[in-house]
């Protein structure tokens, strides 16, 4: 359907045959004897080389063919004289669907900064970065659902604006249709609510996993994969306002089979990257080598595609929450006052110290069980000691938490306990207590930020270079 892309006429065996290319200029290079045109098309990384003799066309048009044109090229397939392809396209035709003036278009041939493409997120999918980065986000997101599919799961959409909060922290985007500058008010002088669209508050949904619980009630095995919002003010290399997360909720799992799934699931589908996007993954390494190449040795990464094969090929580490602030409090940077946060059982571990269990003591992926019940949510199931729950957090090198989970409280009295304990109105969320009075099962699920899946497998260091049009505080320009 529709023309031949680029991908495919770069594998094609070149017998003089007539094609017809589609895309947009990289380079143009001019020398005595012929004019050499880069053009891509996004399929592939790799350009396709048209080459036109000097005199073929007129230099009104060849004064278009720029960087950034989009040009239609009509010509043979033929061998390729030149190294570094095996292919070329000896032009016979130019049309110029649309010229990009170099004295206006920012993207030339060279290298931007990352914070500049930022700026220009309409025009930096064409880049060889962005565009690798953009591929191998579809090729994880398609790898997840076929994961999913190929194991019994059934795909769930979850509601995106919700009325509760599922996560209890309460950083909400709020969805209203009131007018602010005329707000209804209740006898009490509170905003009315009640004449809003939904007849009560509503927000963006920060987590579809209770909706997701009462799809694995009925199911047995749901994913959600969903946009996920959190109004929470961090300005980090890790968070967005607006993502994307992945939520199987299992009934009939356990903590142990919760950790099984998660580590077979997130080394599927890095594999299938590595299968799928060597092209793309060889192109972000060398990217990688050559922004490192002015650190000393010991400081930089593995290459990128020897690190994702490390987590694919290496069993991770599980080690209770407690187990972990035991090592902490035994490591060099506690004894010499380095953490910036203190150590000590209790506290909500920061990234320094995720990220030292990971990168500096087990140089590997970590599964984190059993928190304080303190520092985790409602909902998931009391260890038989009381004072921790089932929680498991996925640590990955160079990221920090990549997913969170837990097995859920499946016990109506101890579920409707703890509701009470953290202050949430039971009559808000009588509809998931239910679940727990009516044919209540043993089930567990989790989280995966898919940015911060992309983060790892592309090996980029800012989480608002991974998603098409990043969400930020003050960023919503595109
Ligand atoms: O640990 P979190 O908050 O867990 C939940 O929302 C549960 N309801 C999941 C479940 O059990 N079904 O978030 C899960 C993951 C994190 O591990 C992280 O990868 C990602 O979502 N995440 C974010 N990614 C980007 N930006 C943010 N602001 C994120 N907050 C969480």
């Amino acid at each position: 359907m529709g023309p031949l892309q680029i991908k495919e006429l770069l594998k094609t065996s070149p017998e003089e045959q007539s094609v017809t290319l589609k895309g947009w200029v990289r380079t143009k290079r001019e020398s005595k004897n012929a004019i050499f045109i880069a053009l891509n098309d996004g399929s592939t990384i790799h350009n396709i080389q048209a080459v036109a003799e000097p005199g073929q066309f007129s230099p009104e048009l060849l004064l278009q063919v720029t960087t950034g044109s989009c040009l239609k090229i009509t010509g043979n397939l033929v061998a390729s004289l030149g190294s570094g392809q095996s292919v070329e396209v000896k032009v016979q035709d130019i049309q110029v669907y649309g010229a990009a003036d170099p004295e206006l278009y920012p993207l030339q041939p060279k290298r931007h900064s990352l914070e500049f493409l930022r700026e220009i997120a309409h025009l930096r999918p064409r880049t060889n970065t962005f565009s690798a980065i953009l591929r191998i986000r579809h090729t994880l997101a398609f790898a997840i659902h076929k994961y999913f599919n190929d194991n019994g799961f059934f795909y769930l959409h979850t509601p995106i604006i919700t009325a509760s909060d599922a996560e209890g922290a309460g950083e909400m985007f709020r969805v209203t249709t009131l007018d602010l500058k005329n707000l209804p008010k209740t006898d009490e002088g509170d905003i009315n609510f009640k004449e809003d669209f939904f007849g009560r508050e509503a927000n963006l949904t920060v987590s579809g996993q209770l909706e997701g619980e009462l799809g694995a009630m009925a199911l047995s095995k749901i994913y959600t994969f969903g946009p996920t919002f959190r109004a929470e003010n961090s300005n980090t290399t890790r968070h967005l306002a607006e993502f994307w997360m992945i939520e199987p909720e299992m009934a009939f799992f356990e903590l142990e089979d919760n950790m099984d799934l998660a580590e077979d699931f997130v080394k599927t589908v890095i594999r299938y990257a590595l299968e799928n996007c060597k092209d793309d993954l060889d192109f972000l390494q060398n990217r990688l080598a050559e922004e490192e190449k002015s650190k000393p040795q010991n400081e930089r990464s593995l290459p990128l595609l020897e690190k994702l094969s490390f987590v694919v090929d290496n069993p991770f580490e599980r080690l209770t929450y407690t187990e972990a602030i035991e090592i902490l409090l035994k490591s060099k940077p506690h004894k010499e006052k380095k953490f910036q946060y203190p150590v000590g059982w209790g506290i909500d571990l920061s990234s320094e110290h995720e990220r030292y269990l990971v990168e500096k003591h087990f140089k590997k992926p970590v599964i984190l069980t059993s928190y304080p019940r303190e520092i985790k949510s409602f909902y998931m199931k009391l260890d038989d000691d009381g004072k921790t729950v089932r929680a498991m957090d996925v640590l990955f090198p160079g990221i920090g938490e990549i997913i969170g989970g837990s097995q859920r409280e499946d016990s109506y009295e101890k579920l409707l306990e703890r509701v009470n304990e953290v202050g949430i109105d039971p009559e808000t969320i009588w509809w998931y207590l239910e679940t727990r009075k009516f044919g209540t099962a043993p089930h567990s699920g989790f989280g995966l930020g898919f940015e911060r899946l992309v983060l790892f497998v592309t090996g980029m260091g800012n989480i608002r270079d991974v998603i098409p049009f990043p969400r930020y505080p003050r960023s919503a320009e595109f």
